[in-house]
């Protein structure tokens, strides 16, 4: 907890370009935009790259079969089998964003492939069939492999589409072990393009197979988060994807709807001000969270009917019976002489939520009707309207957003009264005490859980840090990989809650 004030390296204007995802794609406003660095490119770069390599290891390419001609032999039968790719290394790679979607180039890549060999023929010298067989090695340097992936954002989902893929072999040796000397070289004459060629040919399959489950797992990702039993996040991907020069930018619905019911908020209404140019993290991700997203949950909790609290103890119960107020109110007292009495404290509207340039603040309108248990009876005597102001930090737990709040101050109303007119001076330090060890602690149990922030399932958000600014909060941060599953991709998936 506390403030996160470091000051955060220069590297994008991230508030800049957030101000200029709505208004360049014109339609749809994403309250949460999340924008990965150059630096989360390259981990995300990374992670895919361990994914290829792995799913073509052990990959087993295709039997090869064919008649070579070879001088003063004649006709010879050979069969490659057992190829399989043992090893590959991928010394350099780099990731571009251009202006389509991503480029991804590994540079320099080595293949190692075994395979076994044999070898058959017969000719009118030698009239029985002569046979043999062995292993190979094959190595492949100065491998190239290219890919260019399209992005757009379709029915809220993010797709790709391969836009352009080369693979080039730069040198290949084969090592026979075994086998006779003209052999050898005739089978690099006639094998060495197929070999080449079905290299190629498996990579290339590949590496479209992995980004066609990539695409369907990015399409299978929820459009909502789960945040309890009333309200869900929305996470729909709005707008097409905005491509930078070492980064790209998603934007989200980012609204709180409630669970059961599809409330879609319209009237928010947000200040994309470009006027504030921010440097932005080194952090492998920044994500803005507008003002919106905080007054759609105080909208749904408030529709849900959960602000509303009836408080029949405090730290010091005598407060809550009549004769404590004997002086102060003598009405009550004389009305109801030593009877117990509750509180009945229910928000008039949702609390209006502020972000500033250094907290998150709220604005609460509640009403507080003051009951007296009278034998059997419930009577409400008196109600008196409170205004209170609370504001707090924020924190980032595992992939959540939490924060706990403070009173600032409040001010008070008698709205109605049958037990005569009293000055509200009289009760203030009661209210006060009873506003932060009664009120604030309910509230901060609620916040303490705070909400899921739109992180896919595997990844999570490690050293976080928030900024504030006027309707914004940033949270920038690093992920880490926590899923070690190897199929990862192929699970049916979910945002962490
Ligand atoms: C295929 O090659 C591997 C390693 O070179 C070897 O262990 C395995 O026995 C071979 N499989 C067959 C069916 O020959
Ligand atoms: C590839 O490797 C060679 C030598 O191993 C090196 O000179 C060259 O700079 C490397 N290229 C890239 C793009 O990493
Ligand atoms: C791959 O092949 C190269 C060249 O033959 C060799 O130096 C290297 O040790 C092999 N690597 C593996 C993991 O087999
Ligand atoms: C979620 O956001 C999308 C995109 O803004 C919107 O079309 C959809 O109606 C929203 N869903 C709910 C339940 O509000
Ligand atoms: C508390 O007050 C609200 C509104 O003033 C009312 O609807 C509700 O019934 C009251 N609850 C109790 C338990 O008195």
């Amino acid at each position: 907890m506390g403030h996160s004030q470091k000051p955060l390296p220069h590297l994008i204007l991230v508030f800049l370009i957030i101000s200029t995802f709505a208004v360049q794609s014109g339609g749809e406003e994403g309250f949460i935009s999340i924008i990965i660095s150059e630096k989360g490119l390259d981990f995300v770069k990374d992670l895919l790259i361990n994914e290829a390599v792995r799913s073509l290891t052990t990959l087993q390419l295709p039997v090869i079969e064919r008649s070579i001609r070879i001088p003063l032999i004649g006709s010879v039968h050979v069969t490659l089998s057992n190829i399989t790719i043992s090893h590959i290394d991928v010394p350099s790679s780099t990731i571009k964003t251009g202006e389509e979607g991503v480029v991804m180039v590994a540079s320099n890549a080595t293949v190692n492939i075994s395979m076994d060999w044999r070898y058959s023929y017969a000719t009118w010298l030698i009239p029985i069939e002569v046979s043999d067989r062995g292993s190979a090695t094959i190595w492949v340097d100065g491998m190239e492999v290219g890919v260019s992936v399209g992005m757009e954002i379709q029915e809220g989902t993010l797709k790709l589409s391969v836009k352009e893929f080369g693979c080039y072999l730069e040198d290949i040796s084969i090592n026979l072990e075994g086998g006779a000397s003209w052999f050898y070289q005739g089978f690099v004459d006639a094998f060495e393009g197929q070999i080449r060629s079905s290299v190629e040919t498996a990579i290339t399959n590949k590496i479209s197979e992995g980004t066609m489950k990539l695409d369907s797992f990015l399409q299978n990702l929820p459009k909502e988060v789960q945040v309890d039993d009333v309200s869900a996040l929305n996470v729909t991907l709005v707008n097409d994807p905005l491509l930078g020069d070492s980064f790209i930018g998603f934007e989200v619905n980012g609204l709180f709807t409630a669970k059961d019911e599809a409330t879609y908020f319209r009237s928010f209404h947000t200040n994309f001000q470009s006027s504030i140019f921010y440097d932005g993290p080194s952090e492998m991700l920044a994500i803005s969270l507008d003002e919106a997203v905080f007054n759609s949950a105080s909208t749904i909790y408030f529709k849900a009917g959960l602000m509303h609290r009836v408080v029949d103890k405090v730290p010091d119960q005598s407060y809550l019976n009549t004769a404590r107020w004997r002086y102060i109110i003598p009405q009550l007292y004389k009305k109801y002489p030593n009877d117990d009495m509750k509180l009945n404290i229910s928000l008039s509207s949702p609390p209006i939520m502020r972000i500033t340039s250094h907290d998150i603040g709220a604005t609460i309108y509640s009403d507080m009707t003051v009951d007296v248990v009278h034998g059997y009876e419930t009577v409400s005597v008196a109600c008196i309207s409170i205004v209170a102001t609370a504001s707090g930090v924020l924190e980032v737990s595992g992939n959540n957003l939490a924060g706990q709040a403070e009173l600032d101050d409040f001010s008070l109303k008698l709205k109605w009264s049958n037990v005569g007119d009293f000055h509200m001076t009289l009760i203030q330090s009661v209210m006060r005490a009873l506003l932060k060890t009664v009120v604030m602690p309910f509230l901060n149990l609620h916040l303490k859980k705070g909400f899921p922030l739109p992180i896919i399932h595997g990844f999570t958000i490690q050293n976080a840090a928030i900024q504030y600014s006027y309707s914004k909060i940033m949270v920038y941060s690093n992920v880490e990989y926590t899923d070690s599953c190897h199929d990862h991709l192929k699970q049916p998936l979910a945002l962490q809650a």
